[in-house]
């Protein structure tokens, strides 16, 4: 990382440019998207193409009706099956006659065409295939398939036995020997507002009061906290308005302190409990439904100082939506997006895909499989009659049976028949379908004839296939497929047995399955396909160059629900909205999941050994401890900024969580008043801990987990407009949302994944980059990427260290520059003047 002199941004300056701005104006990498997909030797070659046409034989002869149609075609060297696109319109009653018969005009049999199926494909053969996973699942019910979020809900909140539903979340708290109150933990991990207490708070109190002055002393100053966790972050903020933390002038900090207002969202029961038990507001909501809206809002309008008022002050009338009156002025969360339910998608490079329609992109869901015999146990334990345990196992033998039978038998199913031992289930034809997709040495094509070809006539694909399903057979024998009711029910019932549960956690199964997309997902998803279809494009033209079948993303729609739901709260004169957590830009995520097929963007943090007693390995396969540990995933920060926008609000910062603090004094002046905020630093009393190490970027042993770092915890304020400048109370310049975004101060953007930044700077070819790198190059990223991530960080927080100290004066550029040129003052400065120098000295 170059180190340049930073310039620190008045307050007002717009931090980011608008990606909505942006996004109409960068219709460049639609543009090229669709220019690659018409030159047909940039997109992804159809196999079948590149082997059977030749001679006379062409696709346009070959493929016009069915295998019978033109028998001089297929020699038994290349079949129908292996080369036409629209082989698998053929199927029972429909016949090439039926559906493309003269009688029937220039359109064809309307009765035959429904989806990917359609007059241009299956009678012209002139449309992109359908992919084999459509055809897999097209003629099955996927209902009872779990969905990645409800899954991941009912896992983590769900009443029955989700992790954060039971109580267990919390460890601690309660009053100290010498009867203060005690910082209370997490059962897994603790959070920087607990690890820092009270000074992560301070930060956000300060924040809060400039905002209060942003905002024209706006009174009341209703701020709600989504997600409070133990509340220290809601105690905290509290104490530090009322005890004056903040050192304000008194008359200033009476009226400040008589319009503050604090109240807290959150969804887990026990953890609200605790949240009351310490006196602190707390009412029942969840963030990512815009219905809990009406419920908050209530509780706002019956705060303590409308407890006892009497008429119809307006900021204690409940409306359907914030009003100017009774609205928040500020949301916050820490460590609450993270937990929003992801739901993955693959989008095929095969062909000629169209980003927006819903169509071209698959959903991963969730199957899980148990034993005959373990279940017959398991329901005999749980009191179930001989009769009633043989009925509920019969019943969903029939379920296994017509939804795995249906898919083994489709056209891919029999081709992969075709190659392995007929006692293959069929449970194992279909799960290794869809493991081999992870595969991604392979290039599993998306076409179905294409698919069909290489399980032919590749044997590397086929001595796959085999192994894959040889293993799966072996696990699955006489096993069973759950429909998701009937693992509902299982746990249910498991709920009061931990032991049970625990068993019945090491038996089941839990197996990867993309399908079709559903309508209804599709409709909630069109806005983010829209939104993004640029960066999309752009990931979509690097990975087909480096012969990837398939990208993989990952959606929270959570993410888009919580910013209806704040812009509810919010009212019409607008407000802020501060969220802090780990995650990353869309295009560093989109990377770190397209590079891995069996990452699905779920990480699970380190468990004490007390929770994991009797469990089996909890961090080998995530679904593995469902209900029984936390899960997290690493938020989107560019679609919380894109959701925001397409409701007119603005972006206003997005960078390295510790930015959010400013030690040096600012001076405002608002409505021609001037106030005077003093800075605080986390760092307030020289106190260095690991917490506060990682508070200012810095790769501590903390998580030992692997997290890569530039995925860390960051901040994303929005604005939703209250007054024509853009208000800002963070001074410090801001990140990239977008990489085409990235400060042409940077060397490198050490914001995403290494290799996906260092691919493209080494010039158009992709390909020939990769033949470049070597283990060496590849080690030496990883760690020039992590330590410029922590350099970008403390570059600012030594500016804003020295400008406290010292004035401006000494980081104009020829101070600095004195400074820069002689080790020996640069060293004096730090010890003298900053504690924080140790942090990067000490490297
Ligand atoms: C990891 S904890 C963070 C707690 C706290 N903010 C802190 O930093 O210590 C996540 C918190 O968000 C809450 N939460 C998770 N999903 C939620 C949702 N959809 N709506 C409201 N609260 C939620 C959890 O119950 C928990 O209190």
């Amino acid at each position: 990382m170059r180190l340049v002199p930073w310039t620190l941004w008045p307050v007002g300056v717009v931090g980011l440019e608008s990606l909505l701005a942006w996004a109409s104006a960068s219709n460049g990498a639609i543009q090229e998207w669709h220019e690659s997909l018409a030159d047909e030797t940039a997109a992804l070659q159809d196999v079948s193409s590149d082997v059977c046409w030749h001679a006379g034989f062409t696709k346009e002869r070959c493929c016009r009706g069915d295998p019978t149609t033109s028998p001089d075609c297929w020699d038994g060297s290349y079949s129908f099956g292996e080369c036409c696109p629209n082989a698998d319109c053929w199927i029972g009653s429909f016949t090439y006659e039926f559906c493309c018969g003269e009688k029937h005009g220039l359109g064809g049999n309307k009765a035959c065409w429904s989806g990917g199926f359609t007059h241009q494909l299956c009678c012209l053969a002139n449309a992109t295939s359908n992919s084999w996973a459509d055809i897999l699942s097209s003629e099955i019910e996927t209902e009872q398939f779990y969905q990645m979020d409800d899954f991941y809900t009912d896992a983590q909140y769900g009443d029955e036995w989700g992790y954060y539903s039971k109580g267990h979340v919390l460890l601690g708290g309660g009053k100290g020997q010498d009867g203060t109150e005690q910082t209370q933990q997490f059962a897994h991990f603790t959070t920087y507002p607990m690890a820092l207490s009270p000074h992560f708070a301070r930060v956000f109190c300060r924040l809060l009061f400039i905002m209060w002055v942003q905002l024209d002393e706006r009174a009341p100053f209703r701020v709600v906290e989504m997600g409070a966790g133990s509340g220290q972050l809601a105690y905290d903020t509290q104490q530090c308005v009322r005890s004056n933390a903040l050192g304000l002038a008194p008359a200033l900090w009476r009226r400040w302190a008589a319009a503050f207002e604090y109240t807290i969202m959150e969804r887990s029961p026990a953890l609200r409990k605790r949240q009351q038990s310490r006196g602190l507001r707390s009412v029942a909501g969840d963030a990512q439904t815009t219905g809990s809206c009406k419920s908050v809002l209530a509780a706002l309008a019956a705060s303590p100082a409308c407890q006892g008022a009497d008429g119809d002050a307006p900021e204690c009338e409940a409306q359907e939506r914030g009003t100017a009156e009774a609205g928040a002025s500020v949301v916050l969360s820490n460590e609450l997006l993270d937990a929003f339910a992801p739901v993955k998608l693959r989008f095929s490079l095969y062909g000629k895909p169209n980003i927006t329609d819903c169509r071209s992109w698959q959903e991963v869901r969730l199957v899980h499989t148990i034993t005959e015999d373990k279940l017959r146990s398991l329901l005999h334990i749980l009191g179930y009659s001989e009769e009633m345990t043989e009925g509920t196992i019969s019943q969903v033998r029939g379920y296994t049976d017509a939804t795995f039978c249906a898919m083994a038998n489709t056209t891919i199913g029999l081709e992969v028949q075709q190659q392995v031992s007929s006692n293959t289930s069929c449970l194992a034809i279909t799960f290794s379908l869809s493991e081999l997709v992870n595969h991604l040495d392979l290039g599993v094509p998306f076409a179905s004839h294409n698919m069909r070809m290489r399980i032919r006539k590749d044997t590397k694909l086929s001595d796959r296939l085999r192994m894959i399903t040889e293993r799966l057979n072996g696990e699955l024998q006489t096993s069973v497929a759950l429909p998701r009711d009937v693992y509902r029910q299982v746990r249910h019932q498991l709920r009061d047995w931990p032991d049970l549960e625990a068993d019945f956690l090491h038996t089941i199964q839990t197996h990867l399955f993309p399908v079709s997309i559903s309508q209804e997902r599709c409709d909630d998803l069109e806005w983010w396909f829209k939104a993004h279809e640029a960066r999309i494009a752009k990931l979509a033209l690097f990975y087909r160059q480096l012969g990837y079948p398939a990208l993989h993303l990952v959606v929270r729609p959570g993410e888009d629900n919580f910013i209806d739901l704040v812009d509810c709260l919010l009212g019409p004169t607008g407000g802020f909205k501060l969220s802090l957590d780990y995650g990353a830009n869309f295009e560093g995520l989109a990377h770190s999941l397209s590079v891995d097929g069996t990452n699905d963007g779920i990480f699970v943090p380190p468990i004490p050994h007390e929770l994991m007693e009797g469990l089996p390995d909890c961090h080998n396969f995530w679904p593995k401890c469902a209900g029984r540990i936390d899960w997290t995933t690493f938020v989107d920060f560019t679609n919380l900024a894109a959701a925001g926008e397409r409701r007119g609000w603005r972006t206003v910062f997005y960078g390295p969580q510790n930015l959010l603090e400013q030690f040096s004094r600012l001076n405002l002046t608002r409505n021609g008043r001037l106030y005077s905020v003093p800075g605080y630093p986390v760092l307030q009393d020289a106190w260095i801990s690991r917490h506060v190490k990682g508070w200012y970027g810095r790769e501590s042993d903390m998580d030992g987990t692997g997290v890569q770092r530039w995925t860390s915890f960051k901040a994303l304020l929005l604005e939703k407009p209250s007054a024509k400048e853009v208000l800002s109370p963070i001074l410090f310049p801001s990140w990239h949302l977008d990489t085409r975004h990235t400060d042409p101060c940077w060397s490198f953007d050490p914001s995403t994944v290494p290799l996906a930044d260092w691919i493209p700077r080494q010039g158009n070819d992709s390909h020939d980059a990769l033949t470049k790198l070597t283990d060496e190059i590849n080690q030496d990223l990883g760690r020039q990427y992590a330590e410029g991530y922590e350099e970008a960080q403390l570059a600012v927080r030594l500016v804003d260290f020295m400008v406290a100290k010292s004035g401006c004066e000494a980081v104009h550029p020829v101070s600095a520059a004195a400074i820069l040129e002689r080790p020996v003052q640069w060293e004096a400065l730090s010890v003298q003047q900053c504690p924080l120098m140790s942090l990067s000295r000490n490297r």
